[in-house]
């Protein structure tokens, strides 16, 4: 079940992120296994999850911490970093590859001054790598947020840059 409050309750201040993270608890009392949604929600809102976090959830929830944080770490979907405005994933995938995406890494990270699983100083921009996005017909592929860009070359980087960071 959603939260419905789409972090709108107690002003929708980050401030106020305990509120909202007992009101989406509160939206799941007495569901079992709700342990996954609820930290979905709370990165939903907040982006990633960071440890004071995952302590009050543990507390609120009345089981130990380290249920909680060997959830947060098994599943990739979870992140315990804050992530830039705009996240880049490059596909390192065996297609992507072959076609020149490790380059295309190197490039970004030479233009944004930043490693795989950094974020820009500015914080407009996360770097990250993967292994298929299941777009191999447009090698090589990387993600923006959830936009996709294909048949990319090192020539694309910094224009991809420039068009994320004009809007
Ligand atoms: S290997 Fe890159 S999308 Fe499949």
């Amino acid at each position: 079940m959603d939260c419905k409050c789409n972090g709108k309750c107690a002003q929708g201040s980050i401030e106020n992120k305990f509120n909202l993270i007992d009101h989406i608890i509160e939206s799941y009392k007495d569901q079992k296994g709700s342990l996954i949604p609820i930290l979905h929600q709370i990165q939903k809102l907040l982006g990633y999850l960071p440890e004071d976090v995952q302590a009050y959830v543990a507390k609120k929830l009345e089981i130990p911490l380290s249920e909680v944080y060997g959830v947060v770490t098994f599943y990739t979907l979870f992140t315990t970093q804050q992530k830039g405005k705009y996240n880049i994933n490059i596909c390192l995938g065996t297609a992507c590859y072959v076609k020149g995406s490790g380059k295309i890494l190197s490039e970004f990270e030479k233009q944004l001054k930043i490693k795989v699983g950094e974020t820009t100083e500015d914080g407009m921009f996360t770097l990250d790598a993967c292994r298929c996005l299941g777009a191999c017909g447009l090698a090589p592929v990387l993600v923006v947020n959830d936009k996709v860009h294909g048949r990319l070359t090192v020539d694309n980087v910094a224009s991809i840059i420039e068009k994320y960071r004009e809007e």
